[in-house]
């Protein structure tokens, strides 16, 4: 089974990028656990800063995987593109945030992308990812 993990702006800068709200740990890092943690899965990874790019990778992941893993970062509140390009696909996407975007500012409240997506996993940290990941797992046994 084939997982798409797309990453939106800034979240190239995890490990050094705000720790005390994002944590110290690369994403590099954290995939390689991902990676040995479900050896039955095949990762694709995707971290682009624009929202272009972030649009093509949804409508290429649409085409290759069989369930994509997004965190569209700052894009979740304003991206209407990358929320159409979550519809135009059948894949379905699990939306996650690694800081609890309910407990920050007003402007993080609307997750635009989210209300497109199967399910949104806000504030577990990156673990977020691996209980996406499990689900994913899941839904496609049955
Ligand atoms: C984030 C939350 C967003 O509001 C923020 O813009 C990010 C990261 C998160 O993972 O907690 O860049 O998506």
């Amino acid at each position: 089974m084939k997982i798409t993990i797309i990453n939106g702006p800034n979240l190239n800068l995890l490990g050094t990028r705000e720790p005390s709200v994002y944590g110290s740990e690369s994403f590099e890092s954290f995939l390689n656990e991902l990676k040995a943690r479900f050896d039955q899965v095949t990762f694709d990874y995707v971290q682009s800063n624009v929202e272009g790019e972030l649009v093509t990778a949804i409508q290429e992941a649409g085409e290759k995987s069989d369930f994509i893993i997004m965190n569209p970062a700052a894009y979740s509140h304003t991206s209407i593109a990358m929320a159409d390009a979550i519809s135009a696909i059948e894949t379905p996407v699990v939306e996650v945030h690694i800081s609890n975007v309910h407990a920050r500012e007003s402007y993080r409240q609307e997750l635009i992308t989210g209300s497109k997506s199967v399910g949104v996993i806000s504030g577990l940290g990156l673990e977020g990812y691996a209980l996406a990941i499990e689900y994913a797992v899941e839904a496609l046994k049955r």
